[in-house]
């Protein structure tokens, strides 16, 4: 017999099967939890169970520790239901997600935007939509069940053609890809890569897009993170949305030396055409010849010093895991930011779930 979950406060339902996974039935009713790994390493799934009895799988102690455990938080990629439940999750909202697909792309075009940074542009099919939120991502569907994610740095698909009333004209999404050496799928981006090379892709994934409110927002991307950062900024600029329109954002992007903030001419001439955005590059080493006159440090520190108080912002966070986790915590913890108003995606890979802190019991 299948059971209920509900989601409070949006009152949200969806089945489960007993024993079934809370996370994967919500995404296939279209629910929109937020998730990031989906493998119990990141956190972005964890929330309050009110009522019910679920079983927690295996997870890293840094997504859910074992007193947040005891205080009833679960992570929903990895707890399954025993009973009929009632979770606590204000990041969901009332309507549904964009339906996941698979489907194959064709490379278009892969640019060295910094020495260790590809754009990629892909193509999707002729033949069917491919519909996403802002600051979602996709996976590529490699060999023997292997997966890697990747964000969309586009608010949404492109056209190919210069003449946007062609129907039919190709459509493309962009990826930021930093190269890992040794890692599976970037190296063969970096080393092997075949003109017009065709990939399965499957999407969109993920909870990371902006979440209706009238509160200003920060923009936090380290390195790569700035992919989905550039989605949400587009989704802004293009919005009909008066309100959308008039939040102010301030970004800040951080990364080691300036020839890491691969579009740091798009970010500048984007945050000058818009006075609601404002762009604060961090370099935490600038090199001799980048002759840098700016702020330097940690990234999520500079948004501490500008804003001691949170409380009233939204704050979106992509990159680098060390940089996600201590904004969170210290966001919350020393700034008064409400942990629903913290959205983030780790861009977490095989040496993070590898290395970092153990793997809480079942
Ligand atoms: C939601 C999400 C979104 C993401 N979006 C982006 C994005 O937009 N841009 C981006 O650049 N990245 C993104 N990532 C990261 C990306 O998915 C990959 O993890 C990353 O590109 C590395 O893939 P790879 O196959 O090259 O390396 P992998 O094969 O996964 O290896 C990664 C690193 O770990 C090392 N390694 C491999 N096996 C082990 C082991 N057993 N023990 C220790 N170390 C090991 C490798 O040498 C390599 O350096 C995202 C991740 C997530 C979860
Ligand atoms: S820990 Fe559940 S999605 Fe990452």
């Amino acid at each position: 017999m299948p059971f209920t979950v509900t989601i409070e406060p949006s009152a949200r339902q969806f089945s489960v099967p007993e024993g079934g996974n809370i996370l994967s039935a919500g995404i296939q009713a279209g629910v929109s939890l937020p998730y990031g790994c989906k493998d119990g390493a990141c956190g972005s799934c964890r929330c309050k169970k009110i009522s019910g009895t679920v079983v927690q799988g295996e997870h890293q102690a840094r997504a859910l520790s074992p007193e947040d455990a005891a205080k009833g938080f679960i992570l929903t990629c990895c707890a399954s239901a025993h009973s009929d439940i009632v979770l606590e999750s204000r990041q969901v909202l009332d309507v549904g997600m964009p339906v996941v697909k698979k489907m194959p792309v064709r490379l278009i075009s892969a640019e060295k935007k910094a020495p260790d940074v590809m754009l990629l542009k892909l193509q999707l099919p002729q033949t069917e939509t491919f519909e996403f939120r802002a600051g979602q991502y996709i996976d590529f569907l490699l060999k023997e069940g292997q997966k890697r994610s990747y964000s969309i740095a586009n608010a949404k698909p492109e056209v190919l053609d210069v003449d946007e009333s062609n129907e039919n004209a190709p459509r493309f999404i962009e990826l930021h890809v930093r190269h890992m050496p040794g890692g599976l799928f970037t190296d063969h981006l970096f080393h092997a890569l075949k003109d017009k090379e065709i990939f399965r892709i499957e999407g969109p994934l993920g909870g990371f897009f902006l979440r209706p409110s009238d509160k200003p927002m920060i923009f936090l991307a380290s390195g790569t993170g700035f992919a989905p950062i550039k989605a949400l900024i587009e989704q802004v600029m293009t919005s009909s949305d008066a309100s959308l329109k008039h939040r102010p954002i301030v970004l800040y992007w951080g990364a080691r030396t300036l020839a890491d903030l691969y579009l740091f001419d798009w970010a500048h001439a984007t945050s000058q055409a818009w006075p609601q955005l404002s762009f604060i590059p961090v370099l935490s080493e600038p090199s001799a010849e980048d002759a840098w006159h700016g702020r330097t440090g940690w990234v999520h520190k500079a948004v501490l010093e500008d804003h001691p108080n949170l409380s009233g912002h939204q704050v979106y966070a992509c990159g680098a895991p060390v940089m996600v986790d201590a904004a969170r915590e210290d966001f919350v913890q020393h700034a008064q930011l409400s942990s629903d108003d913290f959205f983030a995606d780790a861009f977490l890979s095989l040496a993070d779930s590898k290395t970092s802190a153990p793997q809480a019991p079942k």
